[in-house]
């Protein structure tokens, strides 16, 4: 399963970048805009942060405004990833592009047959957003299972990026059902390190450890 970020915040990519295992980043209009910076600007800091695809988003609502916002945004960096809406105009922009090699992320998919559509349309990844499913009392991991299930039935390549993640069981029951990637707040990521029993057992190791007066060489 791949992990993404979820935030335009050039520390915390960096942090998660750190650690080995971050392989990619989504951005939408409401994190740059919380980042405070420039898009352009910071979607290229971004992307040459990490080697893997960058999600950034297309703002027009038409097809062809929204060719002409991808154009830009994919000179920006190979591995940039040009976001748009499941709507009719978003999925005819994702078929012209896919179709040129360029990848696409599918967002805002709240439907198991919006990501029909999207898969149809040669999306790289569709991302359902969970969250925010939940909060409307929906489940979403069932749209997830619903996803998968469809997308195998037909041998689709669309990988299934599950978004809107919200805690760390969100991610526990994606990878359970086989979702490809899983984009997270970086606060999601590091709660995914935790367990008391880490803590406790790192505290007892080190008090006993302290006890034996030794040291491991370490030059
Ligand atoms: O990037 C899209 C998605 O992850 C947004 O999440 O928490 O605003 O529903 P949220």
């Amino acid at each position: 399963m791949k992990f993404f970020v979820d935030t335009a915040d050039i520390a915390d990519i960096k942090e998660m970048a750190d650690t080995g295992l971050l392989d990619g980043v989504t951005t939408n209009p409401s994190l740059i805009a919380k980042s405070g910076r420039d898009f352009m600007e910071v979607t290229k800091e971004i992307c040459d942060l990490v080697d893997g695809p960058v999600s950034a988003e297309v703002v027009a609502l038409d097809h062809e405004t929204m060719m002409k916002e991808a154009e830009t945004l994919r000179k920006i960096a190979d591995n940039v990833c040009i976001k748009v809406p499941l709507t009719i105009d978003g999925l005819k922009t994702c078929k012209k592009l896919t179709a040129d090699g360029t990848q696409v992320n599918v967002t805002l998919c709240f439907s198991a047959n919006q990501a029909l559509l999207a898969a149809k349309a040669g999306a790289t990844f569709v991302s359902p957003f969970v969250g925010r499913h939940d909060d409307n009392g929906f489940d979403g991991m069932e749209l997830i299972a619903d996803i998968r299930r469809i997308y195998d039935n037909y041998d689709f390549g669309t990988e299934i990026l599950v978004a809107s993640i919200r805690n760390p069981v969100h991610v526990l029951q994606s990878a359970r059902i086989g979702a490809d990637v899983a984009t997270m707040p970086p606060a999601v990521i590091k709660g995914l390190f935790k367990h008391v029993l880490t803590d406790k057992g790192i505290e007892g190791f080190v008090a006993d450890w302290e006890k034996t007066g030794q040291t491991i060489p370490t030059s």
